[in-house]
């Protein structure tokens, strides 16, 4: 079941601190600059704490995303959370299905903007 190969540690390592642990996947040596890594990396940080529970919302069943946490949300802008659920979706580390979470992703997101926890929508 795809569910269960989602790990969670998979989450805590990518968003258990978004600055720190984002980056070294994003710190790929790279001879050019990368203007899409630097997206990635400013979402992360508007997000700060509360990306841990956008995406534990997103990537774990069951959770939800506080009432704070949703305007935050909502403040950095789709185009942020959708770029940064892709970019977790991609990590080698993802076992899951994508358009699973991608669904997910869509729901935790409209369920902020009615800011109703997250996890009604399962
Ligand atoms: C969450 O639960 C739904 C309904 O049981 C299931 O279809 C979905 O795969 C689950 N998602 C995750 C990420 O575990
Ligand atoms: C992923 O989930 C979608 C929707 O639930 C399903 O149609 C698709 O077959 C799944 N893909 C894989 C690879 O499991």
């Amino acid at each position: 079941m795809a569910r269960l190969n989602i790990s969670p540690v998979m989450v805590i390592l990518l968003l258990g601190s978004v600055a720190i642990t984002i980056l070294p996947g994003l710190a790929v040596p790279a001879s050019s600059p990368a203007p899409a890594q630097q997206h990635l990396l400013e979402c992360a940080n508007k997000l700060g704490d509360c990306g841990k529970q956008v995406y534990f919302a997103v990537f774990v069943n069951g959770t939800t995303v506080t009432k704070d946490c949703c305007t935050r949300l909502l403040s950095v802008g789709k185009q942020c959370h959708h770029d940064l659920i892709v970019y977790a979706t991609q990590r080698p580390t993802f076992k899951g299905n994508v358009s699973e979470i991608l669904d997910k992703s869509e729901q935790v997101w409209n369920g902020c903007i009615h800011s109703t926890p997250a996890s009604l929508f399962h």
